[in-house]
């Protein structure tokens, strides 16, 4: 898909379409008031005969629209002007899509950025709409023998924009846009592609290949089980004991920054490419939606695309935390004590919390790096999706200011978080009486206490856990992957560049 901004410019020759949106019971406004003047009041006299009321979900298109050059004007009802949002802007634009898609059209002209959407300006508008289309248009079919054949005529979508100041901003929200949506799409990819394929060496494969594309700026080295036993990573090798595919560590360095006061911003993902549970096994019910327990690092590895797309002058290492939780005499098993890399101890409970035992490590090991930041994202708790469902990540952190660096990121793209407490009252149930430390934290509060459990092993620096259970996936029989939190994130590193 091609997108473009164009500065108004309605009479334009052999526009295949254009396309409006229309709220109920006000008055028509912008261009498309300029189009009912110099059609003489066709589109006012089609609205007064009730054609469409601008209902939300109403869409009528017009032909033939006397002394318009366009061949087609589609509107699409918007519901009330109040009641109108981003999520119901994404809405609209989606379903427009999935209409336009029905016609031969091959060039749209959207003028739903004349909408107003909850006082958005226009890089906004233009960029959750290249966010919503490039996720409409999103399909994962790798593996099916018949592949689906939508938005096969569409290949040009033009943004027009009244003020010609405002065409600077578009531009920037169309690249902005589309680098978001090429990293969401790597990710989707990732997280969507089964674990008999994607395993930990598959991760880091994906890894080497990216850092191939982009040689000049990135780089990707390997910690392979061999390597974890010489840096005494025990918590991390034991949750990957029991698969044959071993636990495999990706380091993806992005050196966008040459200066020598530039600190390193570090990204962890969980890359438990299957979570079976382990010895712990889970219940059988749902138990392929763990393929999903990746998709930290694929939100890491997507984030990689982003900053890479842009060529931000940042530094970045992202991690990719590879390794599969599996049942076999060869497993770790609840009541093992195990020595982590930070020498600290931990008492095994339950081999089903292993997430933390994987990222314990590697936050022992990210230590090397002298960090500014370390953020990870990890699929961590089903406790995370009971207490703040599926639309809301939850955001733990050590550092007040992180923390509402990463809040405003999300409501900015909507992609949103939500903070809970890391009080001290929380730790008294990771005690142990033969460790340091056990791996569970008792029954309540449970994506709490597993961020207590990581904040013990990131003392040394400014550090945030999200934990994205609820929101990196969708269940069920349409189950997929969403991309998310590399909205957020991206823009996370844009307002550190103040862009
Ligand atoms: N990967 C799961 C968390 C999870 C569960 C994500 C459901 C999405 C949906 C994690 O490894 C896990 O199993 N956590 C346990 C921890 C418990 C044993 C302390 C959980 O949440 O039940
Ligand atoms: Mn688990
Ligand atoms: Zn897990």
């Amino acid at each position: 898909m091609k997108f473009s901004i164009k500065y108004s410019d309605l009479d334009k020759k052999n526009t295949n379409c254009l396309v409006f949106g229309l709220f109920e019971n006000i008055e028509i406004y912008g261009s498309l008031k300029s189009l009912d003047k110099q059609s003489n009041g066709y589109i006012t006299k089609t609205i007064n005969s009730k054609e469409i009321t601008g209902e939300i979900n109403q869409f009528l298109v017009l032909y033939d629209i006397p002394d318009i050059s366009a061949k087609r004007i589609i509107l699409f009802g918007c519901g009330k002007q109040h009641e109108f949002n981003v999520r119901m802007y994404k809405k609209i634009l989606k379903k427009s899509l999935k209409i336009i898609d029905q016609f031969p059209i091959f060039n749209v002209n959207y003028f739903f950025t004349e909408l107003n959407v909850e006082e958005l300006d226009i890089y906004w508008k233009i960029r959750f709409a290249i966010e919503a289309i490039q996720n409409t248009l999103y399909c994962f079919d790798k593996f099916k023998t018949k592949k689906s054949k939508v938005f096969a005529s569409l290949n040009n979508i033009i943004f027009n924009i009244q003020r010609n100041d405002d065409i600077l901003y578009g531009e920037t929200a169309i690249k902005h846009g589309l680098a978001i949506s090429k990293g969401i799409k790597y990710s989707k990819d990732l997280s969507n592609t089964p674990p008999n394929i994607c395993n930990p060496s598959y991760l880091a494969f994906k890894a080497k290949q990216l850092s191939l594309k982009y040689s000049g700026v990135m780089s990707t080295s390997i910690v392979d089980n061999n390597d974890m036993n010489n840096l005494g990573m025990n918590a991390y090798l034991s949750v990957g004991k029991g698969s044959k595919n071993k636990a495999i560590m990706s380091i993806i360095k992005y050196k966008g920054n040459k200066s020598k006061s530039s600190k390193n911003i570090v990204f962890i993902g969980k890359g438990v490419t299957f979570d079976s549970g382990g010895i712990s096994i889970k219940p059988s019910l749902n138990m392929d939606e763990m393929k999903y327990d990746m998709s930290g690092a694929a939100v890491v590895f997507g984030l990689m695309v982003f900053i890479s797309e842009l060529n931000l002058p940042l530094n970045v290492i992202g991690i990719l935390a590879g390794c599969e939780n599996m049942l076999s005499g060869k497993s770790f098993r609840p009541s093992d004590i195990l020595v982590t890399m930070s020498g600290k101890t931990v008492e095994i409970l339950d081999t089903d919390a292993e997430g933390r035992l994987v990222l314990c490590d590697v936050l022992t090991y990210v230590k090397k790096f002298n960090p500014d930041i370390v953020i990870d994202i990890a699929t961590l708790t089903g406790a995370c999706v009971v207490a703040l469902g599926n639309d809301v990540t939850g955001l733990m952190s050590n550092n007040s200011q992180l923390a509402r660096d990463i809040e405003t990121a999300g409501y900015q793209t909507h992609d949103k978080v939500w903070q809970l407490p890391l009080f001290q009252e929380y730790y008294g149930s990771l005690e142990s009486n033969v460790a340091d430390i056990n791996n569970t934290g008792g029954k309540v509060a449970g994506a709490i206490t597993a961020a207590c459990f990581l904040s013990k092993f990131s003392e040394k620096y400014v550090w945030a856990h999200l934990d994205i259970a609820g929101t990196a996936w969708t269940s069920g029989r349409k189950k997929r992957s969403t991309g998310r939190p590399i909205s957020l994130l991206s823009q996370f590193l844009l307002n550190k560049l103040g862009r």
